[in-house]
């Protein structure tokens, strides 16, 4: 079990992850810290007096301040505003910008060892304004973005094979926005690869609605957007990296030259494990796959370039 583990912004996704991180025993403290008066100590109190039903000792503790989470092994930021119908991504770029920005500052006075996962989106450029302001190396700034596009892919296909989710293998890399790229060509049920398994329209179909599976969320909920899968894909980052485990996610990983690109965070397959963001892993790319990662760098690049730090 870690020390220390914070959670940054105790909305819904926040809450859910710290909630998840405790019930799973992450670590002996989990802290809440949000700049909303009374949310994060009454949250946090509310789940630890769950902790005698659920079993866990995971200490939750709610902060507006950041005293309380000095020294944390690890640093979620789920900070910023989430999207309404008809915003997409990058419409809260500038505002959730300078709430990362400031909120990774004060991570790196803080906890100045901690691995940060980003959660706050448009994802991929919020990676790259917490690792500019931490001043953290790649190893230590890593966003979550793939494990939950690769498990809405997942449940859909299990949906639409009726098989167990468990038996989905798959991988979604590029960037968190709608050009976000599944990779067909390693998706397989136990190995079977997916395209012995459901018919090409049927496929296309499910790339498509994994692409816009954050919209669709937002459509159906109409003040916010989805939460539960999310965090789940940040607390399946924080046990990798809690248990040492070196599982091969696909995360948003600072590239240096990986897969002909430098200088952005992008989705890719990454080992992760007790230092963080491990290794790149590289994997040959059909050159449709090539493409739809060439055009998704792009749309992060634009709006990174956008926004002053
Ligand atoms: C989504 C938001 C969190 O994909 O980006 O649901």
């Amino acid at each position: 079990m870690l020390n220390k583990i914070t959670v940054v912004g105790a909305g819904n996704v926040g809450a859910t992850a710290a909630q998840r991180i405790a019930e799973k025993e992450l670590a002996r403290t989990v802290v809440m810290v949000d700049v909303a008066d009374g949310i994060p100590q009454g949250k946090a109190l509310d789940q630890w007096e769950s902790a005698p039903v659920e079993l866990f000792d995971s200490r939750v503790i709610g902060s507006n301040g950041y005293d309380e989470s000095a020294g944390s092994d690890i640093v979620v930021i789920t900070a910023g505003i989430a999207r309404k119908p008809g915003m997409s991504r990058d419409d809260l770029l500038n505002t959730n910008a300078g709430i990362v920005k400031s909120v990774a500052e004060q991570v790196a006075k803080t906890s100045p060892k901690a691995i940060i996962i980003v959660v706050s989106n448009p994802l991929d450029v919020m990676c790259y304004v917490a690792m500019k302001a931490s001043g953290f190396p790649r190893e230590r700034v890593i966003g979550m973005a793939g494990v939950l596009d690769t498990a809405r892919y997942r449940s859909f296909l299990a949906e639409a094979l009726d098989v167990s989710v468990r038996d989905i293998q798959a991988m979604v890399l590029g960037g968190h926005g709608d050009t976000m790229v599944p990779l067909i060509s390693y998706t397989t049920v136990s190995g079977i690869p997916i395209t012995q398994l459901l018919a090409k329209d049927k496929l296309d179909a499910i790339v498509d609605r994994a692409r816009n599976g954050g919209a669709e969320i937002v459509k159906f909920l109409k003040t916010g957007s989805a939460y539960y899968a999310p965090s789940s894909g940040a607390v399946q980052m924080v046990e990798a990296i809690a248990h040492d485990q070196k599982r091969i996610l696909p995360c948003s990983a600072w590239l240096q030259g990986e897969y002909g690109m430098k200088d952005l965070f992008l989705g890719v397959p990454v080992k992760l494990g007790a230092k963080g963001m491990e290794k790149i892993i590289e994997v040959t790319l059909t050159d449709d796959e090539k493409a739809a990662l060439a055009k998704s760098a792009e749309a992060v690049r634009e709006p990174m370039g956008v926004i002053k730090l």
